[in-house]
């Protein structure tokens, strides 16, 4: 059975019976505020760019400049971005259930402009600059281009990194903590717009799944998490979390 727009009943019913609701959102939830996906096969960033020689402390090692100057047009790109229904209906959340965990992928800070504060960040943000040697947050360095000279940290000359997570490099552990605990006590557990690829994150409806929450997908396409869930809704997410709310509204 589905409720209006696609929105299953079976869903709806348990979110309106549940105490605890967690999100897991990836790349997918910025699409429709015009940031890239990754692996989106016609405008993915790693179809174009390869993660080897942006996303690894290696590629950085080798090329700091490259790497910064990559990391400040995203920077640039997002800025000129907004918050889309998805986020802001996310945000509602926190006020519709009794406890909401926001879990997310995204370094581009949209949540946070969409009011969710407390999201849990797992894999770092674009903002948070910082010096790969010191660790010292640190301004965001002016580079535009690989031959431009590299953005050194004010107070011991260390390469300014992105706060992000690169491949090869650990999660931040507290916020790693949160986002298990919040997946294995969750009623129930959305995945949205996340390819299910990149692990520990895409572990999360699973764990949760095992705990015995009821577990859905939004994406309009399907993922290799897709055949776990109790629910898949093939729709953007941004057309999808408002039908969910209204939903649950009517
Ligand atoms: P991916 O690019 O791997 O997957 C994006 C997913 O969003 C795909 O499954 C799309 O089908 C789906 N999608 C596209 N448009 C959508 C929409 N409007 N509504 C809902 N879903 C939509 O992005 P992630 O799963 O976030 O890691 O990738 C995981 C991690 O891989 C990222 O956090 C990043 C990347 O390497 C780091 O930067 C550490």
């Amino acid at each position: 059975m589905m409720a209006a727009d696609q929105i299953p009943t079976a869903l709806v019913d348990r979110l309106r019976s549940a105490r605890r609701v967690a999100v897991l959102t990836g790349a997918g939830v910025s699409a429709e505020s015009g940031i890239p996906t990754f692996r989106d096969a016609l405008d993915g960033l790693w179809s174009r760019f390869d993660p080897r020689e942006l996303a690894t402390p290696d590629a950085f090692i080798r090329h700091p400049a490259r790497v910064q100057a990559w990391y400040r047009h995203r920077d640039r790109l997002v800025d000129a971005c907004a918050p889309n229904p998805a986020h802001e209906t996310l945000t509602d959340f926190y006020a519709r259930f009794e406890t909401f965990s926001l879990i997310t992928q995204n370094v581009d800070g949209l949540h946070r402009r969409a009011g969710s504060e407390a999201a849990v960040r797992l894999h770092g943000s674009l903002n948070d600059w910082r010096c790969f040697a010191c660790a010292r947050p640190a301004p965001p360095p002016d580079v535009r281009s690989e031959t431009d000279v590299p953005g050194r940290c004010p107070i011991c000359r260390g390469l300014l990194r992105p706060g992000v997570v690169w491949f090869g490099e650990p999660l931040p552990p507290d916020e790693l903590d949160r986002a298990m605990e919040a997946a294995a006590t969750a009623d129930v557990f959305l995945s949205v717009g996340t390819s299910g690829e990149v692990y520990p994150a895409a572990g999360l409806p699973e764990m949760a799944r095992q705990q015995h929450a009821f577990v859905a997908e939004i994406n309009p396409q399907a993922t290799p998490l897709s055949a776990g869930m109790d629910a898949v809704i093939r729709l953007p997410a941004g057309r999808a979390l408002p039908a969910i709310a209204r939903a649950l509204d009517s």
